[in-house]
């Protein structure tokens, strides 16, 4: 039995014993998408049109991209989607008691459990490398100087897909941030979180004329290596990949 106290050990055993990939046969036939019919419905109503925005143009626009261009990106870009990602916005107060600095994306209790790092390619005026990035300057620091991309390349599934992408951009949760007050149930809140925050990536992209790949699928372990995560502390939970259509060059 797990001990109630322990806000972290539950969660770390999923966490942990979710990296194995053991379905690979699904991977090989089409599947169908699921639509649930409830029980019991007593009526259905039409709905007005749903109308259009410059938002749902965006959201309209925003697909998985699997064949970047071998282009150049503004570093202007990696800033916009950076900060659209994970950005500050200005201090704020939760409950009026806790101080936190108020970002592009909700946040439980307003901990703020991500870390946002990024593995970069062909961006104008950035070394190749891995960065991380700092929320409160709004900047981008140097953690590893190559290019690492045929690093990458075994970690993820979704290679090749991403092999032309300008960045892949990685969340990192360091767990006791959230599970400090929310324990087995801030894993949750974690990853939601980084639901938000990669889909004002894409969304932002989407403005910006980029295509995104959004990418579950990699091998925890060696990213937290190569990203130099502290092991049970910090882990890489989500990662989007960002560049330009290759049809388009
Ligand atoms: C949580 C999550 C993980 C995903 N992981 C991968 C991945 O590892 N590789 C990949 O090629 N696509 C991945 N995708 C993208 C989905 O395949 C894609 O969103 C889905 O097919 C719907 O297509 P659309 O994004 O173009 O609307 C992921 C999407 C989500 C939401």
């Amino acid at each position: 039995m797990i001990p109630l106290e322990d806000p972290t050990t539950l969660s770390q055993l999923f966490h942990l014993n979710s990296e194995p990939w053991l379905n690979d046969d699904a991977y090989k036939g089409a599947v169908t998408q699921e639509l649930k019919v409830p029980d019991g419905i007593i009526a259905e109503i039409s709905l007005p049109p749903h109308g259009g925005s410059a938002l749902m143009d965006l959201l309209e626009r925003r697909r998985s991209y699997r064949d970047f261009a071998q282009s150049e990106m503004p570093l202007e870009h990696a800033s916009a989607l950076l900060f659209a990602g994970y950005g500050a916005i200005a201090p704020a107060r939760f409950s009026g008691q806790t101080a936190f600095l108020r970002r592009t994306v909700p946040s439980a209790g307003g901990l703020f459990p991500l870390e946002i790092y990024t593995f970069t390619q062909r961006v104008h005026g950035l070394e190749d490398g891995l960065y991380h990035y700092d929320v409160v300057a709004h900047s981008l620091q140097l953690l590893l100087r190559a290019n690492l991309w045929s690093t990458l390349e075994p970690m993820f599934y979704a290679y090749p897909f991403m092999k032309d992408a300008n960045l892949v951009v990685a969340m990192a949760a360091v767990f006791r941030r959230i599970q400090t007050k929310y324990g087995p149930r801030g894993y949750r809140y974690a990853l939601l979180e980084c639901g938000h925050v990669a889909q004002n990536i894409c969304l932002r992209a989407s403005e910006l004329g980029l295509e995104t790949l959004c990418m579950g699928g990699f091998l925890d372990s060696s990213l937290n290596e190569l990203m130099a995560l502290k092991p049970k502390e910090e882990g890489a939970l989500y990662t989007v990949a960002a560049g330009f259509e290759a049809a388009k060059q």
